[in-house]
């Protein structure tokens, strides 16, 4: 029980229901994004995801992710549907999870 216990507390503190179902659909380990990781959403769609969804996430090559474009996804399916996506694929399941809240506020 050492490994999900360790989890739950990651999940506590990312405050994410979608990091659960990350760590249940893909290995789950949170080493690279600290747990307070909304912050770090920001650098990680600067760094990976705004060159095709503009940095306001407006859209270019990709289309507009904001909030009131993302209606049709629950955090969880975003998170799910990043785990196929681009750039997304290289990220931890637990990024992609901090990546889907971060979208949808
Ligand atoms: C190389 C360009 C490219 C990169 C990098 C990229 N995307 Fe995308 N994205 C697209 C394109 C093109 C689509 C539309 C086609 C598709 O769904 O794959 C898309 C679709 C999406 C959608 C679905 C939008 C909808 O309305 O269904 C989301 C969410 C998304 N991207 C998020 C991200 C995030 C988060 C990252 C960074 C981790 C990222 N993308 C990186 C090009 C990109």
């Amino acid at each position: 029980m050492r490994g999900s216990d360790e989890a739950d507390i990651v999940v506590l503190k990312a405050n994410t229901a979608a990091a659960a179902l990350g760590c249940l659909a893909a290995a789950c380990t949170p080493e690279t994004v600290s747990p307070t990781g909304l912050a770090d959403a920001g650098l990680i769609f600067s760094n990976d995801c705004a060159s095709c969804h503009a940095s306001d996430r407006t859209g270019d090559h990709g289309p507009d992710i904001r909030p009131a474009s993302l209606t049709d996804y629950s955090q969880t399916s975003l998170a799910a549907f990043l785990g196929d996506h681009k750039t997304a694929k290289k990220l931890t399941a637990e990024q992609r999870a901090i990546l889907a809240e971060w979208l949808k506020r």
